[in-house]
């Protein structure tokens, strides 16, 4: 059986931009209704303003006004496949810890919880 969040993020990893690394990221967000949201990495000439796939589609997501994720899936060229960076890892915390997420490459997947990947997470609960 093929998952839609699976193909969601192959067909956004195809729009990636990204001339200077040639490294396509995909990130498809399915939220609690089903709905899904996608992102790709956004390169720019000044090489520190990209924007990773996951937080594309984050700001897609709660552009479109969702907030509350179960699933996020990566989808890249690596192998093994490449799970989200630390800055998308805080960035996708703000949503919740016990998003699962899942990176896929040419050779196979991986699956960790946002929790796994960001132990000892910074959080609004620190904001007293
Ligand atoms: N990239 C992502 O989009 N997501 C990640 O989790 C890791 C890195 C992008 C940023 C840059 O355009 C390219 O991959 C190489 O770092």
């Amino acid at each position: 059986v093929t998952d839609p969040l699976r193909t969601a993020a192959q067909a956004v990893q195809q729009r990636a931009y990204a001339p200077y690394s040639k490294f396509r990221v995909g990130c498809a967000l399915e939220a609690e209704d089903g709905t899904i949201y996608v992102g790709c990495n956004v390169e720019n000439a000044s090489y520190g303003l990209t924007i990773c796939a996951e937080r594309a589609a984050v700001c897609a997501a709660v552009s479109a006004g969702a907030h509350r994720f179960r699933r996020a899936m990566v989808v890249s060229d690596a192998d093994p496949p490449a799970a989200p960076c630390g800055a998308c890892r805080q960035v996708l915390a703000e949503f919740g810890l016990q998003l699962e997420v899942e990176a896929i490459g040419p050779a196979g997947g991986m699956a960790w919880t946002l929790a796994e990947l960001l132990p000892a997470a910074f959080g609004k609960e620190q904001l007293t």
